[in-house]
C-alpha cells in the first residue's frame, strides 16, 4: 500500500502503522546475526593514527625581537609551546564563540518576534537587564575575551592568528555548536542547549589556562584570565537556567 497524502485519519494511522511494521520487519530480516566484526577497520584507522602527522605545531615568537623579550622557553616554565598552544586555542573559542551569541541574538530575536520566548527567567545577575540586553553583553564579553588574549599572545611574541594545533582541533569540535544555531529549523531552547555546551568547555578551558599560566610563574596574565573566567561562570549559569526554564516552559512552541 503506498502511503496517503488524503486527509483521512483512519487510512493515515494505518499506513503509519504499516510502515512501522515494515521498517521492525526489514530490521528483523537484514540486521546481522552476530555484533559486525570491525577488527579490519579498527586495524586500518590504528595503522594511520601511528603513520599520520600532527594536527599543526607551534609557531615560535614572531619576532627576533620577541624572543629576547620573552625569554620564551626560560620564562615561561619547562614546556611554553603548551602555554601558547592553550591561549591560541581560548583565541579561537572566543572568536567564535563571539559567532554564536551571534547567531543567537539572531534567533532569540526571531522567536521574540513570534511571541515564543515569555518562558525566559530574568538573569540571574539581574540588574534589570532584558534577555537581549544580556545576550549583548555576553556576546561582547566573549569579544573582549578574544581581545584581551590576543594581546597577550602578542605580550608573549607570539601570533595571535596563528592556528596552532589545539585551536584548530577546538574549531573542528566547535562546528557542530553553530550549526544548530544557524540552522533555521531550530528552536531557541535548542540553539540554547548548544550554547550551553560552548558555556560548558569554556569555563573548563578557562580553568586549565588560569593554572598553566601560574605553573609558568606568569601571575600578572592569571589575573587577567581569573577576571575573564567569573564572566564565563556568570554566562554559565544564565544560559543553564534559560535552557531549564525552556525544557519546563508549558508552551510547546517554545521548548520543540
Ligand atoms: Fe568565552
Ligand atoms: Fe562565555
Amino acid at each position: 500500500m503506498h502511503p496517503t497524502t488524503s486527509g483521512n485519519n483512519r487510512t493515515g494511522t494505518a499506513t503509519a502503522e504499516e510502515g512501522v511494521r515494515a521498517m521492525l520487519d526489514a530490521n528483523e530480516r537484514w540486521a546481522p546475526l552476530t555484533p559486525p566484526d570491525t577488527s579490519l577497520s579498527d586495524a586500518e584507522r590504528t595503522f594511520y593514527m601511528v603513520e599520520s602527522d600532527s594536527v599543526g605545531s607551534i609557531p615560535p615568537p614572531v619576532t627576533i625581537q620577541g624572543m629576547l623579550k620573552t625569554g620564551f622557553d626560560k620564562l615561561l616554565g619547562e614546556r611554553p609551546e603548551v602555554l601558547m598552544d592553550k591561549i591560541g586555542e581560548r583565541i579561537a573559542f572566543e572568536r567564535s564563540g563571539t559567532r554564536l551569541y551571534d547567531a543567537l541574538i539572531l534567533k532569540y530575536e526571531s522567536a521574540f518576534q513570534q511571541g515564543a520566548v515569555s518562558a525566559l527567567p530574568v538573569p540571574l545577575n539581574a540588574s534589570g537587564d532584558s534577555v537581549a540586553s544580556t545576550l549583548q553583553r555576553i556576546r561582547t564579553e566573549e569579544h573582549q575575551h578574544f581581545l584581551m588574549l590576543s594581546e597577550v599572545m602578542r605580550s608573549l611574541g607570539g601570533d595571535p592568528t596563528a592556528q596552532t594545533p589545539c585551536a584548530d582541533v577546538s574549531g573542528v569540535a566547535s562546528m557542530g555548536l553553530m550549526q544548530v544555531v544557524t540552522d533555521p529549523r531550530t528552536t531557541l531552547a535548542q540553539s540554547l542547549h548548544a550554547v550551553l555546551i560552548a558555556e560548558l568547555a569554556d569555563n573548563a578551558g578557562w580553568e586549565l589556562l588560569i593554572s598553566l599560566a601560574q605553573e609558568a610563574g606568569k601571575a600578572d596574565i592569571a589575573e587577567q584570565f581569573e577576571r575573564a573566567m567569573l564572566e564565563e561562570q556568570e554566562h554559565l549559569l544564565t544560559v543553564k537556567s534559560w535552557v531549564s526554564a525552556l525544557a519546563s516552559s508549558p508552551t510547546p512552541t517554545v521548548a520543540a
